[in-house]
């Protein structure tokens, strides 16, 4: 049997409460997947701001419709996966751009080694570290946004993923779950309130800052393929192609490293 995990709601709920009325947090041992239980409860019409942390994710959903595997095993009382949503009514301007902003608040709270692979994927030299799942529910002229975040603590292996693996304890020796939610939750319920009084511009510089793709040539799921030259004022990804520069708004991309010309026909 496991020690029970320490859980900082109650920092975090003096940390948000002041800015957020109403905010509670809320950890379960278990849960099919922290994202489809708040989308559940917005469509019933439970629309309150709120932290759910689940210890484990039996169904964890990722982006593209994918799978989200987190790793269940627990080492000195925190589990080696951290898995929490947001939800929280929100109605910005324009809701373009949201999802970048969501991971450079990750970003700076977490590491200065970690970048975004565009949309909103952390990577930590070039593996995925973290991955930020968005949706929103609409009840009458509410929208309830869900802001879903899987974050790989300790090391873990590859199997099931769709790309290797990076884990916080790579950079930050000895950091623990709970830890790690302390320093992102209350400067993310600001980012995100920033974001919808003043939109996805205050955000741009800093994502561009921490842009994993600038400079190098990715293919996109059109077909189309170019240099990565960072983002716009509405977090499309701007891509240099033989047409000229082409704006990436929803498509996946990957990325084909660059390599020397002598290398090209080994
Ligand atoms: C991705 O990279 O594809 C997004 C992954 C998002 C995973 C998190 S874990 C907490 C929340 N609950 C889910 O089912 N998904 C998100």
């Amino acid at each position: 049997m496991n020690p029970p995990i320490h859980w900082p709601a109650e920092a975090i709920w003096e940390a948000v409460a002041p800015a957020l009325p109403g905010f509670t947090v809320e950890v379960l041992p278990q849960l099919d997947s922290t994202n489809t239980e708040l989308m559940r409860r917005a469509r019933a019409g439970r629309l309150e701001p709120v932290l759910l942390v689940a210890e484990q994710q039996t169904a964890g959903r990722g982006r593209l419709g994918r799978d989200w595997f987190s790793d269940a095993r627990v080492h000195h009382g925190s589990p080696d996966s951290l898995t929490f949503s947001l939800g929280l009514p929100l109605s910005p301007h324009d809701w373009s751009g949201l999802s970048l902003a969501v991971g450079v608040s990750v970003l700076q709270s977490l590491h200065p080694d970690l970048q975004l692979k565009w949309p909103n994927d952390v990577w930590l030299h070039e593996r995925k570290l973290a991955g930020i799942l968005i949706e929103t529910a609409s009840l009458g002229d509410v929208r309830y946004a869900v802001i879903g975040i899987g974050i790989n603590i300790n090391e873990r292996d590859a199997a099931g993923l769709a790309t290797p693996p990076a884990w916080l304890r790579e950079v930050l020796p000895g950091v623990d779950a709970a830890q790690a939610l302390l320093r992102i939750a209350a400067p993310l319920v600001h980012a995100i309130q920033a974001f919808e009084t003043h939109g996805f511009g205050p955000f741009q510089k800093l994502f561009n800052a921490r842009d994993a793709l600038g400079g190098l040539t990715v293919t996109l799921s059109d077909g189309l393929s170019g240099v990565a030259q960072g983002v716009d004022g509405t977090g499309a990804l701007l891509v240099q192609t033989a047409q000229g520069v082409q704006k990436v708004t929803s498509s996946e991309v990957s990325v084909r490293p660059l390599r020397p010309p002598a290398y090209e026909n080994l």
